[in-house]
């Protein structure tokens, strides 16, 4: 009864905080699979510890995700250093240490007892390495959802709780990662009309979708496949002096409460004007931030000019929308995926860097491969 009512209300911080154990598992492994997650109204601007300046939703992806294979063993004495080994796709990897160090760090108070075993953590993309699509968000879904696994090992959790755990641990590891654990919708950050709504993690978007955005379809477009000139990092951090950003934060608030009838009644205009918008605002910050900065390429404004005008001569209903980069993420409707596709094959894919493209489409979020 306690935990039904937990899942139901607003966590706190607290209440991620584990019991304490007395058996620990000796050894064993874990795998899960997550995806990545397009944005619809974005998260742009945030304060410490991925707490964001603003509300999001995103699109849970399918074929883009990471999976990763968690062992764990036990270590003869408790020491006060983490200890563990990285590979990617097979191949040890010594510059990702910092990063999953930091994560570590930050995840401790909330897992118990990190500092007692040896990790061996394996883990691939299904994208390709530089492909210019940031597995940030997987990454850290699919590793936050490993090493919660061992505590499920100890302590029986209801799927809710787990869930929102993973998520609130994945935002610790990268914000947009809390959006990849559950779900085909996923909403972030505290909004006044989703009760449910948190800051500290992801929520599956709780309110009616129409069916049209069940099979939602999503073309990335890879305009540019190397790394950007300027980390999402950086660009968070200079929405902080940003003369707009009070009134951008208020927009993605008003964004968010339209979505909710558009979602619900399937009006697909509305919802393309909407999610260019966001787009667009998202680059049009990063513009007029100090210092200033482009991460649109010639290409990828050809691409949406071509979509643009593919949509006003067939009344089609293909929009795009952009993360912090180059590429190109092409959304349309199941039931126009035949045109849709002729239209990304003979007139935008010229404009990718060696033609390159990855089809995808809305998923239901992470799955566990192996307890
Ligand atoms: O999670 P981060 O720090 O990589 O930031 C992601 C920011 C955007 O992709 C641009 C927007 C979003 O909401 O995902």
């Amino acid at each position: 009864m306690v935990i039904f009512a937990q899942i139901f209300f607003r966590m706190r911080e607290q209440d991620f905080l584990p019991k304490v154990y007395a058996n620990f598992p000796e050894k064993g492994k874990v795998i899960w699979k997550a995806p990545s997650n397009i944005a619809l109204v974005k998260y742009w601007g945030k304060r410490a510890q991925q707490i964001p300046a603003n509300p999001s939703i995103s699109f849970t992806l399918d074929a883009c995700a990471t999976t990763t294979q968690l062992s764990y063993e036990i270590r003869g004495e408790n020491t006060s250093d983490f200890s563990f080994d990285l590979s990617f796709d097979g191949k040890s990897k010594e510059d990702f240490k910092p990063k999953i160090r930091a994560f570590l760090e930050r995840v401790e108070p909330y897992l118990p007892h990190l500092k007692r075993y040896h990790f061996q953590i394996e883990t691939s993309n299904s994208f390709p390495h530089s492909s210019g699509i940031a597995s940030s968000a997987s990454g850290m879904a699919a590793l936050a959802l490993c090493f919660l696994s061992i505590e499920r090992k100890i302590q029986e959790m209801e799927d809710g709780f787990f869930n929102r755990k993973a998520s609130f641990l994945a935002r610790l590891g990268s914000g947009s990662a809390c959006r990849s654990i559950a779900g085909d919708l996923v909403q972030w950050g505290y909004h006044q009309d989703i009760e449910e709504s948190s800051d500290l993690y992801g929520i599956q978007y709780p309110f009616k979708v129409n069916q049209v955005f069940k099979n939602y379809h999503d073309t990335i477009l890879l305009v540019h496949k190397g790394k950007k000139q300027v980390s999402s990092t950086v660009g968070h951090d200079l929405m902080h002096q940003h003369p707009f950003a009070s009134k951008r934060f208020d927009q993605a608030h008003e964004n968010l409460a339209q979505l909710k009838s558009v979602l619900a009644t399937g009006d697909l205009e509305r919802f393309i004007q909407i999610v260019e918008s966001e787009a667009l605002t998202l680059h049009a910050m990063m513009m007029t931030s100090m210092p200033y900065y482009i991460l649109m390429l010639p290409d990828t404004l050809e691409i949406l000019q071509k979509i643009w005008r593919f949509r006003k001569e067939t009344k089609i209903p293909i929009c795009f929308t952009l993360d912090a980069g180059a590429n190109v993420h092409v959304l349309y409707p199941e039931s126009v995926e035949e045109p849709a596709m002729q239209f990304i094959q003979d007139e935008l894919v010229v404009h990718c860097e060696n033609g390159h493209y990855i089809c995808d489409q809305i998923g239901l979020g992470a799955k566990q491969i192996f307890e």
